[in-house]
């Protein structure tokens, strides 16, 4: 399933075709969200360019990078341990080698990482990507080197991003970076800077590049894709200053949707992250009116608290959600809608708990992703509010809405049985070299015999059984949507 962190390719090293005349070896792997594995992408892009071939051992890497997540502390001890294991490599076999490290630690530790961590000669945040060929000059001659400045324009939309490890049908093309929502207990903010939207003509021949090398699904990636605002470029909470002219000819995320999806009308198209309070039925009016547009729509909540949901400043009230979530149903009734979910916020009580049960009762999500809360230094919960919820309430409220969701998905993937559904053939099975593995437009699971089909086909599935998260056919033919 496609997930906005997915724990099976956590601290995957990416490999990348040689270039002969490169001489010099990169390890990169990447921690964290699928933004973090889209820039990996676009720093090996970067990087082919100045000499570099991948390498995914480690011992023979004349530089490692390390793409790092900041969003909760595990996310941080992670990394630190990688570095651990990158410095007995050093001491061990290749003292010569040279590590930096990338992303939102970089950009929240900055010259901290210097001093913490004498393996690191590198710090690089999430906006200097293309300063790296000038820091590593710094680094070749010994010296340490950082650049965590935040832009208020990149957007690396001129960056060609070179695919790594990729199966060659799904990709992911980044629309907008940063996050101006404020969250009181999010780092993002603070660790990618302020929102800013990327140019559409670059996304689309974008697109255009990724369907002619064979792909058939993206997915258009941002902290907050609704928020998507392209005036001709400039910070999203500049638009008030526009020309008329700008504003006029804007193109918000329900315009960039369908633009993608009839510029390439068999391409399957996906997006995430969508945040309730920008949302807009457009949207899911334009969902509705493409077919090749999956319906699937991630919604992180949070809280079901209306207290919670304002003490993190979310800004829509649990109504006004569930409002959302019905208008949703009544454009799309299929649409799979799935979660986020922090529990043990500051002065979570346990009726404020309740409140989040009852929600997804209500909502009953396809899938989701939970968490206990994080304090983070620096954001606004973390300065004014103390992490008063015992790590024990926390765990116990954690466990409860896992095995709701459980049985949530456990509902809806049945509620596939015995259907025809269409699937994207992705790769073949973990479990069986005799089955495909795809997904589902509503981006379930689905496994069935090969016979003559192949990676890369849409395909139609008549489902027989199921178990919680996947559903398991037989094909009855090729989709006409190929
Ligand atoms: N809008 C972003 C959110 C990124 S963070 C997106 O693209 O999905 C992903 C999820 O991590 C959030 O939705 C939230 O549920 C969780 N999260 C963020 N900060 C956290 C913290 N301090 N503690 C626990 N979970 C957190
Ligand atoms: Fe974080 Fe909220 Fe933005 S969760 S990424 S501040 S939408």
């Amino acid at each position: 399933m496609e997930k906005v962190i997915d724990e099976s390719k956590q601290g995957q090293s990416l490999v990348l075709k040689h270039k002969k005349e490169n001489t010099r070896k990169l390890f990169i792997e990447s921690y964290g969200c699928a933004m973090n594995f889209s820039d990996s992408e676009i720093v090996a892009s970067i990087l082919t360019n100045e000499g570099f071939n991948t390498t995914q051992k480690l011992e023979e890497a004349d530089l490692i990078l390390v793409n790092t997540c900041s969003i909760r502390d595990k996310a941080e001890q992670t990394v630190r341990k990688r570095l651990e294991k990158y410095n007995a490599v050093k001491r061990d076999h290749n003292p010569k080698m040279k590590v930096g490290v990338l992303g939102c630690m970089a950009e929240r530790l900055k010259t901290k990482f210097l001093e913490e961590e004498k393996i690191v000669d590198l710090v690089v945040g999430p906006d200097a990507y293309k300063d790296l060929p000038n820091l590593l000059a710094e680094v070749d001659e010994g010296r340490d080197a950082i650049n965590v400045i935040l832009s208020k324009e990149e957007t690396y939309g001129d960056v060609s991003p070179v695919r790594l490890n990729t199966n060659g049908v799904t990709a992911f093309v980044s629309i907008t970076r940063g996050c101006d929502n404020m969250c009181t207990f999010c780092v993002v903010p603070f660790t990618r800077g302020r929102e800013r939207s990327r140019d559409p003509q670059s996304i689309i021949e974008e697109i255009n590049d990724l369907w002619s090398k064979g792909y058939k699904e993206i997915t258009l990636l941002g902290q907050n894709v609704d928020s998507y605002l392209w005036y001709g470029g400039g910070l999203k909470k500049d638009f008030v200053k526009a020309s008329d002219i700008q504003k006029a000819t804007a193109v918000n995320f329900a315009n960039l949707l369908e633009l993608c999806a009839k510029t390439q009308p068999k391409m399957r198209i996906r997006f995430s992250t969508s945040n309730p309070q920008d949302l807009t039925l457009d949207v899911v009016e334009t969902m509705a009116k493409y077919h090749n547009i999956c319906n699937h729509i991630h919604l992180p909540v949070q809280s079901g608290s209306d207290r919670i949901l304002k003490a993190m400043n979310r800004l829509h009230t649990r109504e006004e959600y569930i409002e959302l979530i019905n208008n949703i149903r009544e454009i799309i009734p299929d649409c799979a809608i799935s979660q986020d979910m922090i529990v043990g916020f500051p002065t979570e009580t346990e009726d404020d708990f309740r409140d989040t049960v009852s929600l997804m009762k209500y909502v009953k999500y396809h899938f989701g992703y939970m968490f206990t809360y994080s304090e983070r230094p620096g954001t606004m919960a973390g300065r004014n509010m103390e992490d008063d919820i015992p790590e024990a309430t926390k765990k116990r409220r954690l466990a409860e809405i896992v095995a709701l969701q459980q049985e949530h998905s456990g509902i809806r993937t049945k509620e596939h049985l015995n259907t025809v559904v269409e699937v994207l053939i992705e790769k073949e099975s973990k479990k069986s070299d005799t089955h495909w593995s795809g997904r589902t437009s509503q981006n379930i699971v689905c496994v069935f015999p090969k016979e003559n089909y192949n990676i890369g086909n849409l395909v139609n599935v008549k489902t027989t059984n199921c178990t919680t998260a996947t559903l398991i056919g037989e094909a009855v033919g090729l989709s006409k949507n190929n």
